[in-house]
């Protein structure tokens, strides 16, 4: 298996673009499932979920050709199964059930299973598509759901869920009458995604608020889209300039959607300016304990918690980290405190008290966004850090290894 190695200790300079969003592009692409002809999708990042999410959308008889400009036909699909073999391998895969239920009048979805980061179930997409009118029955692991037409419904969602939100404003968008959505899902992604259902022809109100009223359409047109930039992966590079005490410019971002992760940073210290293009980001020597509470958008984001446990570590103070999103998404501590960190997991908080430094050891990946917790821990440690189990950055970085070399780290992978 691929490793990541890290001679930790180079401070970071220079000019990083960030790529397309991978939770934004993952719906948008399934959305071509509501349509007949040929979806045009700009802006698509080369990453293993994209892969999967084509290769799940080929299985069910779809044309999927391109990359980074990717099109999709779904015209002539044949067959309406998610097989578990792909879904355990990508939790999102479940953002087909929506649309193929509404397009198809039949889905058969294995269910995600269990999951590093918690229970994270899928019962709220469930209990809304049946509030539509669709039969649901669970059998064998898998969802299978029929309906002749799903019909708009008044659905409340009682924890806002991102890809819950998704699937139904998906399935809404194709419905017969009007859905109101409350206490959706306000991110980022959902706007974008909510843009793309209308350009199709679904009349959308309020994406990116809490109350999304969805007027559905008997029939959807292709569209071409694009997709907004990343970011989680932004966020992610600018912790890595704050850790290195860089000068990193991070382009292509969008700073309206980094605000809470903008104003948590420049209270560790680090300089932020807004530049032409981006976000200038500038590292303190002295790094600032702050304390940290992950929310739903536009509060700071759980896919940035590990990465600012490891700013934490190195800060002059304590901080208390608490994740209200998930439950059990501390499995980086274990790894970063092999490395040097002071991190108490109390119930839903963690407690981490500034070490002056950490040092490079073999450490493990867990999950996506741990594993990228530990190339920033390895950026800033003492010595050679080596990563494994990569696999799950290469879930939802692009070029990670490349991107950090263009601005001075020393990093590089290693076939195994
Ligand atoms: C999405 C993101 C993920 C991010 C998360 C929270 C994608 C592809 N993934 O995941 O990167 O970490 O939002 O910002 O966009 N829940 C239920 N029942 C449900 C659905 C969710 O109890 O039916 C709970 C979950 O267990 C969790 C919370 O709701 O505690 C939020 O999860 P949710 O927003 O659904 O996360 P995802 O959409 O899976």
């Amino acid at each position: 298996m691929d490793k990541i190695i890290i001679h930790g200790g180079k401070r970071l300079e220079g000019d990083v673009r960030i790529s397309g969003s991978k939770n934004a592009a993952l719906p948008v692409i399934v959305s071509s499932l509501l349509t007949d002809g040929w979806n045009i999708i700009h802006n698509v990042p080369d990453l293993a979920d994209i892969r999967t999410i084509k290769r799940l959308l080929s299985g069910f008889g779809a044309e999927v050709e391109g990359g980074k400009t990717l099109r999709v036909n779904a015209g002539g699909i044949t067959s309406c199964e998610a097989p578990y073999d792909l879904v355990r391998t990508m939790r999102a895969s479940i953002l087909v059930l929506g649309p193929l239920v509404a397009r198809m009048g039949r889905a058969r979805v294995s269910l995600p299973g269990g999951c590093a980061i918690g229970a994270r179930p899928v019962n709220l997409h469930l209990k809304a598509l049946q509030a539509m009118g669709a039969e649901i029955d669970l059998r064998d692991g898998y969802v299978e759901a029929r309906a002749s037409r799903l019909k708009g419904a008044k659905i409340y969602f009682d924890i806002s869920t991102v890809t819950g939100t998704e699937n139904i404003m998906m399935a809404a968008s194709l419905a017969e009458g009007t859905t109101i959505l409350e206490n959706a899902a306000r991110e980022p992604e959902v706007v974008n995604l909510a843009d793309v259902l209308k350009g199709m022809g679904a009349k959308i109100r309020g994406a990116g608020t809490e109350v999304i009223e969805i007027e559905g359409a008997k029939t959807l047109r292709p569209v071409e889209a694009g997709i907004i930039p990343d970011r989680i992966e932004a966020g992610t590079y600018m912790i890595a300039a704050g850790l290195t005490g860089g000068d990193v410019n991070i382009l292509g971002c969008r700073p309206d959607h980094l605000d809470a992760v903008t104003t948590g940073l420049k209270e560790t210290g680090m300089g932020i300016i807004p530049i032409d293009g981006g976000l200038r980001v500038v590292g303190s020597r002295d790094v600032t304990s702050v304390d940290v509470k992950t929310l739903p958008y536009p509060g700071f984001p759980t896919d940035l918690q590990a990465q600012m446990m490891v700013l934490m570590s190195i800060g002059g103070g304590v901080s208390v980290i608490k994740e209200t999103v998930f439950e059990n998404r501390f499995m980086h501590v274990n790894e970063l405190t092999r490395m040097g960190a002071d991190i108490t997991v109390d119930g839903n908080s963690a407690i981490v008290r500034g070490v002056s430094g950490l040092r490079g050891a073999p450490v493990m990946a867990t999950d996506l966004r741990a594993s990228a917790s530990l190339i920033l821990a390895g950026l800033v440690a003492e010595g050679t850090t080596g990563i494994s189990r990569i696999y799950h950055i290469d879930r939802g970085y692009e070029h990670i290894e490349k991107k950090l070399s263009s601005i001075g780290a020393d990093v590089r992978r290693v076939k195994g």
